[in-house]
């Protein structure tokens, strides 16, 4: 991926500093009153099934901020970029451009003007992953573009720093779980091949905003759970949320 342009994006109406491109169907971009509402949690624990469910209810932005670094690990890969190489991977990250934009209400992410959305689940990306995002330059990279997100809009984020390092001020966060073993059942089921058990492994033990239970969160155990009773519980909280919201 050597040419660094996007002349073949739709422009549209308005862009800043997380690049993000808002057509004229999507809202007005207001300054930061933006309310955000943090979902973190290990893989395969619920987190977008949640995450959805709150941001349509509420009609906020959804965001996977997973789909961040995956989109980094994709390119990485396209462009043969040695990750145990710190400065090469800060040379590569200086001339890359990750531009999202929201299509029909979800955020699609384009690296050097290609919407590389669709491979976000590649097994290759789903192994290269997690190294990646030990990477302190990587997490830099997407710090500044995950929090400007919400100069735009009310936000539903999910991931695994997002209550405490991208919006530790976030005044209503979640984070969900489940046992490994029920984790590593739900990947088989939806035919992924998904080291579950070694992603959670890195991304709790590295030393750049590991995984963690931030500060004031709810916690959701969904390893008994069904998706209808992972709803009912996230429904409980959209209650609570709007009520103290009147
Ligand atoms: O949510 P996911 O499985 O798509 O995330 C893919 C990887 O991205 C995850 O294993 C670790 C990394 N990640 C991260 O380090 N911090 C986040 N906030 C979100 C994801």
């Amino acid at each position: 991926m050597n040419e660094r342009s996007n002349n073949n994006l739709e422009l549209s109406s308005y862009s800043n500093d997380s690049g993000l491109e808002l057509r004229t169907s999507n809202l007005e971009p207001t300054l930061r009153s933006n309310v955000i509402i943090t979902i973190d949690g290990p893989a395969a624990s619920g987190k977008t099934i949640a995450g959805r469910r709150l941001a349509s209810r509420l009609g906020y932005l959804f965001v996977s901020s997973g789909h961040y670094y995956r989109a980094l690990a994709w390119a990485a890969h396209h462009d043969q970029i040695d990750v145990s190489k710190p400065t090469a991977v800060q040379h590569w990250l200086d001339r890359l451009l990750l531009h999202p934009q929201i299509i029909e209400d979800a955020l699609h992410l384009f690296i050097d003007g290609n919407d590389v959305t669709p491979h976000l689940n590649n097994t290759i990306v789903t192994s290269l992953v997690s190294p990646l995002a030990a990477l302190p330059a990587v997490r830099n990279f997407l710090l500044t573009r995950l929090r400007s997100l919400a100069d735009q809009r009310n936000l539903v984020m999910e991931g695994r720093d997002i209550g405490s390092v991208v919006f530790p001020e976030a005044p209503w966060k979640i984070y969900m779980d489940a046992s490994p073993e029920e984790r590593a059942r739900r990947r088989a089921k939806e035919g992924i091949i998904d080291n579950v058990a070694q992603r959670d492994q890195q991304d709790k033990t590295r030393a750049a905003a590991p995984l963690v239970i931030p500060e004031g969160a709810i916690v959701i155990d969904t390893t008994h759970l069904s998706i209808s009773d992972t709803n009912q519980a996230i429904d409980e909280i959209l209650e609570k949320f709007q009520n103290k919201n009147k």
